[in-house]
């Protein structure tokens, strides 16, 4: 099963790939953790990263791209994958489209949650809350939203046209989203 989760940020990709994970045996292909353990390890990449990161930019997409394409051809992506945070603007959405095709893979589903902003908002100031500790990127959450309405929500449309996004309401409780995602992937699993 390979799928993508979009939405804004605090819309619940990470948790809802978390789910999927445990329930299905796939890989979640998380580039924001990656992008954070490459700046954690202090890597070149990572520490430019960091920089773009805190202040809510998206990292360049040749950076992403090459990322991701290593990351398809480990073993552990063989039984399936969940991309969260990938692809972020058209061209990343376009450049996954070569490198599938170059594969022979196909996606089985784009599934974008849908939330209102203020309650993003909330949900990110909430996240800080919970863990106790804040995120670098946890202050530029207007940035980071800005940047998901200009760049990343046409990456909604260029599905939309091929006719494979599937939206869900976000809006409930995580048990609830989790019970609209899992509807549609049982759909994909039972075709
Ligand atoms: P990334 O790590 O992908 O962050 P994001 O998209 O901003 O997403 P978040 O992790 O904030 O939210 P989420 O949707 O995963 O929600 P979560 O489950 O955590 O990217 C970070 C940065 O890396 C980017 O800004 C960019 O700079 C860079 N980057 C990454 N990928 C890139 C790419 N492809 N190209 C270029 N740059 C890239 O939930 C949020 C909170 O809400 C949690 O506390 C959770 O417990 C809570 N919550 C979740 N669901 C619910 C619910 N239903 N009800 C109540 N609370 C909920």
């Amino acid at each position: 099963m390979r799928l993508i989760l979009l939405g804004p940020p605090g819309a619940g990709k990470g948790t809802q790939a978390q789910r999927l994970v445990e329930k299905y045996g796939i890989v979640q292909l998380s580039t924001g953790d990656m992008l954070r353990a490459s700046a954690a390890a202090g890597t070149p990449v990572g520490s430019k990263a960091k920089a773009i990161m805190d202040r809510g930019d998206l990292v360049p997409d040749d950076v992403m791209i090459e990322i991701i394409a290593e990351r398809l051809d480990e073993p552990g992506s063989s039984k399936g994958f969940i991309l969260d945070g990938f692809p972020r603007t058209v061209a990343q959405a376009e450049a996954l489209d070569t490198l599938l095709d170059q594969r022979d893979l196909a996606l089985d589903a784009i599934i974008e949650i849908k939330v209102d902003e203020q309650v993003l908002i909330d949900r990110i100031a909430g996240r800080s809350k919970e863990t106790g500790g804040t995120r670098g990127d946890d202050q530029s959450t207007a940035k980071r939203l800005e940047v998901y309405r200009k760049q990343t929500a046409p990456v909604a449309d260029h599905y939309r046209r091929k006719g494979v996004l599937v939206s869900v309401d976000g809006m409930g409780t995580m048990d609830e989203v989790a019970a609209l995602i899992d509807r549609h992937v049982q759909s994909l699993v039972e075709a």
